[in-house]
């Protein structure tokens, strides 16, 4: 709701007066268009209901790209938040806080791994961990300074930087911002053939989405993980894997590699770990890898402040429990099995693992953008991904029944999209 006493009256000239328009104008006005967001105004949320600047409820069917998977304010992550900010948020790393280590211990902990790099957006986690990787290529494992290279998958997105969005495909994300950053190999998302060729003696890393989301949800080949961490092993390559939208229950496990019985090096970790209340990201592995960066080579200020500390903390005791993988795995199947029965009828294909699914549709019908404001107008919101695609996951609280009252709305939107054509 737009604050009247911060709003000056000029801001308003020439903008239509309802709720929605002003906000949506005064968006488009004063803040930069990096985003082309639905016409929806979200003003408060609780669980996986968002309510707008109208009270109009919507369910919540994209959890802030994987951000919100414990749902919207959840009590456990808002009550240690509030005690936090009674206490103590930010110090900078020029001193120790007390909440570090037990946040860095305990997420070490459900990894299995010995060490915790903390840094906030999960662009930071990617860019940490191509630094690390590097820097291990050149003290441990012996590559000459400035010739690593790291092998990437196509239709890979890891961020916005500079140095990722050098091996992005996605040209809208590259165009008109380069120079790039050299040292990135491209291969098929999938294919172990195509990367095994790849890797030379100077590769550190292959740096992997387990299942691609951005790209679609896309699930690879039963046996392409397990391939690529023999081949690591055997080539003495750090095997890296971006489980910032995948990891923290999303697949119905804690990480999505699990699915293949695979444990990677290097977990790149974000989103939900900051429970859906302040960016919090991590790289996390053995001491052999996180080893190498000393005092000076790497840092950010407000990464692992005590606010963020305690809040990641909460959020790694209540995945400890399990509920909320198990949620996931469940619950993901009735959402699949309900996503399945619509092929053949607006729905081309389904993918994904959990309470996310990749939904492709039938491209007469219209794109997916269009797809997602039809399903906003009956009170779902989702998003599109690449033309024809919508994907859905919703935070891991969601019920059956508000899965079934979701997945109507769409079955319905999908009957208009073909009557209207
Ligand atoms: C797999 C993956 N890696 C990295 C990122 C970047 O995270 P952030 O937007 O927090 O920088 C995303 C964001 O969607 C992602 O899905």
């Amino acid at each position: 709701m737009l604050h009247p006493g911060t709003t000056p009256v000029s801001m308003l000239d020439g903008v239509d007066t309802d709720t929605v328009s002003v906000a949506i104008a005064l968006d488009d006005r004063y803040v930069a268009h990096n985003y082309a967001p639905l016409p929806v105004v979200a003003a408060s949320a609780e669980g996986v209901w968002i309510t707008d600047v109208t009270g109009r409820r919507y369910l919540d069917f994209l959890a802030a790209y994987s951000a919100v998977n414990f749902g919207h304010r959840h009590p456990e992550i808002i009550a240690t938040a509030h005690a936090q900010l009674d206490t103590l948020t930010l110090v900078s790393r020029a001193f120790h806080a007390d909440r570090l280590a037990p946040f860095c211990a305990a997420l070490a902990g459900l990894c299995g791994k010995d060490m915790v790099l903390p840094m906030n957006s999960g662009a930071e986690a990617v860019e940490s961990g191509i630094k690390v990787a590097r820097k291990w290529g050149t003290d441990v494992k012996g590559v000459a300074p400035g010739a690593a290279n790291i092998v990437v998958a196509q239709n890979n997105f890891h961020g916005r930087t500079t140095t990722i969005i050098s091996f992005s495909d996605d040209e809208t994300a590259r165009r008109g911002f380069g120079p790039y950053t050299p040292g990135f190999r491209s291969v098929p998302f999938g294919d172990a053939d195509a990367l095994a060729a790849a890797v030379d003696d100077n590769t550190v890393a292959v740096l992997i989405e387990p299942i691609q989301g951005e790209a679609g949800i896309i699930v690879p080949p039963a046996d392409f993980l397990p391939r690529v961490r023999r081949l690591c092993t055997e080539r003495n390559v750090l095997m890296i894997a971006d489980e910032i939208q995948s990891g923290l229950g999303r697949t119905g496990r804690t990480f999505a590699c699990e699915h293949w019985d695979v444990v990677p090096d290097v977990y790149l970790l974000g989103k939900a770990l900051g429970g859906g209340v302040l960016p919090l990201s991590a790289v996390v592995a053995d001491r052999d890898v996180l080893g190498v960066l000393h005092p000076g080579e790497h840092g950010s200020t407000f990464g692992g402040n005590p606010l963020a500390a305690a809040i990641g903390t909460t959020v790694v005791g209540m995945l400890q429990r399990g509920e909320y993988q198990s949620r996931s795995a469940e619950l993901g199947a009735h959402l699949h099995r309900r996503l399945e029965m619509l092929i053949g009828h607006g729905v081309r294909a389904v993918r994904g693992l959990g309470l996310w699914a990749g939904v492709d549709i039938d491209p007469e019908l219209g794109t997916g953008k269009q797809l997602c404001v039809a399903l906003a107008e009956r009170g779902v919101l989702a998003k599109d991904t690449h033309g024809s695609t919508l994907r859905f996951a919703p935070p891991l609280v969601v019920t059956a029944d508000e899965i079934d009252w979701a997945i109507d709305q769409f079955a319905d939107a999908l009957t208009d999209a073909r009557r209207s054509r």
